[in-house]
């Protein structure tokens, strides 16, 4: 019944991502050699976890035998006939409680393709003013002034925050991951930027906030122009650096003495929202803008060692690791912006480490101190949390917000380190399932620094926190298949890791597969799901185990959760993963390895449908799905890099998304909801 189209791969490039993707997004993250070089065994002398992994399993109560025995109504994908021709009515379709709806066919359509049911209209889109005396969007007449004030490219990590005072508004917050100068500047020379095209470009860079309205009875929001809150954040703004490492000799440079005050943030990913109403944000793959990288230390943060895609160390030495070499420590962390406060510097936070931090999603212990964990999206790079060892402060107060933005400061940093339970020979690399019937296992966390204190030998806690990688290499942690976002279950308080591909898996002298990562030359990726007694500030043990090995279910080296695999839509190459109001897993991709483009699904994670995973919606040629955010009535997406094909430009585009034909490609935020008003997969 469905047919995919064949793979158009480029190689090297993993997935189905252009080399385009590869050199503007990530500066050719995925081509490049993988700069963790280290010996550390994927399996090695564990300290038997206290925990015990069955008996949380049971807790977490999962019926994966009777969902295949369930009998209940078959569930399949689309073709596109049927999903187009299907009147509003069809959305009430059988699945888990949030996820009935008639899922969408994987396609090539040059457009943002939902279900039967539902629609979708574009929130925002690059360069669209936001700020007082900022002009409209003209391509011809672009500026770094005029862009400083508008809404910047390739938005990524979305939040969405009640707004109190102001009825039927919410404030929403973007990442601006990176810039497509030649789907950005007509005759873009890429050998000969231009002083204005690389300043648009710091502009285009950053984080925006934007008062949205709510339209009545209907899930369309619409940017407020001008609100008291809207604000711009690029890659020339001024940053406080704070906790362990702030102020220390490997974050000084000529221009900041103090090591306390960093212009910008580059590459901002995924991100988190936390409980006390601030919102985390990724720097990933900041490597990129830094050219003629030389010590070890770079290497193992991929800076190479040449000059730059984009050759901004022509417009600013900082850029250049030869005339300043610990600017380039001064990026790579998590940074919190306070969307209420308008005055308040944003704070790249030390004490989380440095490394290609993906997302940040924090999460409340018990006794109120947060727990956030983070991803480092690198090939055989290494899974992450940190516990604050301060309490979060209740209420609405100046004081207790003034409290909660300094929590994220004093804490332990831990890497993580997973063993599976199955014998070695049987995780044979194809992807087959151990005898056990579950790729699983129990893991640790490993402590690396807790404030001045390291914990890692032959390092001291400065060093841990700017060179984290180089930690994670000294204890052993599990080398991932390129940890990107996470999200612990509001309903389960499981925590799900989404690992998205990594095609050097077994390759000569690389890692081979182990029961966490289980396939060899992995093209599809997984999701990771870990259970642990998070409400205890001290727990150091966890269980894990995949819950989707991802790919065409046709494939026998999937598995979904154990869910009959002919009731559920092919999924490549998971990114991005939110919950929704219901407790379902909702999971963006990016790369699609399937030869469709990319989008959004949603799965149960509970009950006897856990594993029913069906496609939400496609998005435009040469487009990545992001910032998923799922409320009782609206999905909200960014649509990120609309357009980045191969050989594509201005003048020779690859989309005409949002705005048709002759209108330049704009990535933006899309939100969907149904026709007739009512809730999500309701
Ligand atoms: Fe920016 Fe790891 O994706
Ligand atoms: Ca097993
Ligand atoms: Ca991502």
């Amino acid at each position: 019944m469905r047919k995919l189209l064949p793979l158009l791969t480029t190689a090297p490039h993993a997935g189905g991502r252009s080399a385009l993707t590869c050199r503007y997004r990530c500066g050719d993250a995925c081509f490049h050699e993988v700069p963790n070089t280290s010996d550390n065994e994927y399996v090695g002398d564990v300290i038997a976890s206290a925990l015990s992994r069955r008996s949380m399993m049971r807790a977490a109560a999962v019926v994966t035998v009777a969902a295949a025995a369930g009998g209940s109504a078959v569930v399949r994908t689309a073709t596109p006939a049927e999903a187009s021709s299907r009147k509003p009515s069809a959305t009430k379709v059988d699945g888990a409680r949030g996820l009935r709806f008639a899922p969408v066919a994987p396609n090539t359509d040059d457009k943002v393709t939902v279900p039967a049911g539902y629609e979708q209209s574009v929130v925002i889109r690059w360069g669209e003013p936001i700020l007082r005396g900022a002009p409209a969007f003209d391509p011809d007449k672009q500026s770094a002034k005029a862009q400083a004030g508008q809404f910047g490219y390739n938005n990524d990590f979305l939040s969405l925050l009640p707004l109190p005072g102001e009825r039927g508004r919410q404030v929403l917050v973007a990442n601006h991951e990176y810039t497509d100068e030649v789907l950005m500047f007509k005759g873009y020379d890429p050998e000969n930027p231009t002083r204005e095209q690389v300043e648009i470009a710091w502009a285009a860079h950053g984080l925006s906030v934007v008062v949205v309205q709510e339209e009545h009875r209907s899930g369309k929001l619409t940017p407020v122009n001008r609100h008291p809150l809207n604000r711009r954040l690029t890659a020339t703004s001024e940053f406080e650096v704070t906790g362990p490492a702030a102020g220390g000799a490997l974050l000084r440079t000529s221009a900041d003495p103090s090591g306390t005050k960093v212009l910008g943030t580059l590459n901002n990913c995924a991100g988190g929202t936390t409980p006390w109403g601030t919102t985390l944000h990724g720097e990933e793959n900041f490597n990129q803008y830094f050219a003629y990288g030389s010590s070890a230390t770079d290497k193992r943060y991929g800076i190479g060692s040449g000059a730059t895609e984009r050759k901004w160390e022509r417009f600013d030495k900082r850029f250049d690791v030869k005339q300043e070499p610990n600017e380039v420590h001064r990026h790579g962390w998590v940074v919190e912006l306070d969307p209420f406060d308008p005055d308040f510097t944003p704070a790249k936070r030390t004490a989380l480490g440095r490394f290609k931090h993906e997302a940040a999603q924090p999460r409340l212990t018990a006794d109120g101190r947060p727990v956030v964990y983070m991803g480092d999206d690198e090939r055989f790079d290494y899974f992450y949390k940190f516990v604050s060892s301060k309490r979060m402060k209740k209420g609405g107060s100046r004081a207790a917000r003034e409290h909660n933005r300094t929590l994220l400061d004093e804490g332990t940093l831990y890497v993580a380190k997973l063993t599976g339970d199955s014998p070695a020979a049987e995780i044979d690399g194809t992807g087959k399932l151990p005898n056990d019937g579950e790729f699983d296992g129990s893991g640790v966390w490993i402590p690396l620094a807790t404030g001045d204190v390291s914990h890692v030998p032959g390092m001291t806690a400065e060093e841990v926190y700017v060179f984290t990688r180089l930690a994670g290499d000294k204890v052993g942690a599990t080398k991932m298949d390129r940890p990107e976002d996470v999200e612990p279950s509001p309903r389960t308080g499981r925590v799900y890791v989404a690992l998205t591909n990594n095609k050097d898996r077994g390759a000569a002298g690389k890692a081979g597969a182990d029961e966490a990562n289980p396939r060899n030359g992995n093209k599809h990726g997984q999701v990771l799901e870990l259970a642990e007694h998070w409400d205890d500030p001290a727990s150091d043990g966890f269980a894990w185990r995949l819950f989707l090995v991802a790919g065409d279910p046709d494939d026998p080296a999937t598995y979904f959760a154990g869910f009959p695999k002919d009731r559920v839509s092919p999924i490549s190459c998971p990114d991005n993963v939110a919950f929704d109001p219901h407790g379902n897993l909702w999971i963006s991709t990016d790369g699609n390895a399937l030869g469709t483009h990319d989008g959004l699904f949603g799965v149960a994670t509970q009950g006897e449908r856990r594993g029913e995973l069906k496609q939400f919606l496609t998005v435009p040629t040469g487009a990545e799905t992001c910032g998923p955010i799922i409320q009782d009535r609206r999905v909200l997406v960014a649509v990120q890099h609309p357009g980045e094909v191969d050989g594509a430009s201005v003048e020779k585009p690859a989309s005409a998304w949002p705005d048709g034909p002759g209108k330049l490609v704009r990535p933006s935020v899309v939100a969907v909801y149904r026709k007739d008003g009512g809730d999500i997969g309701a």
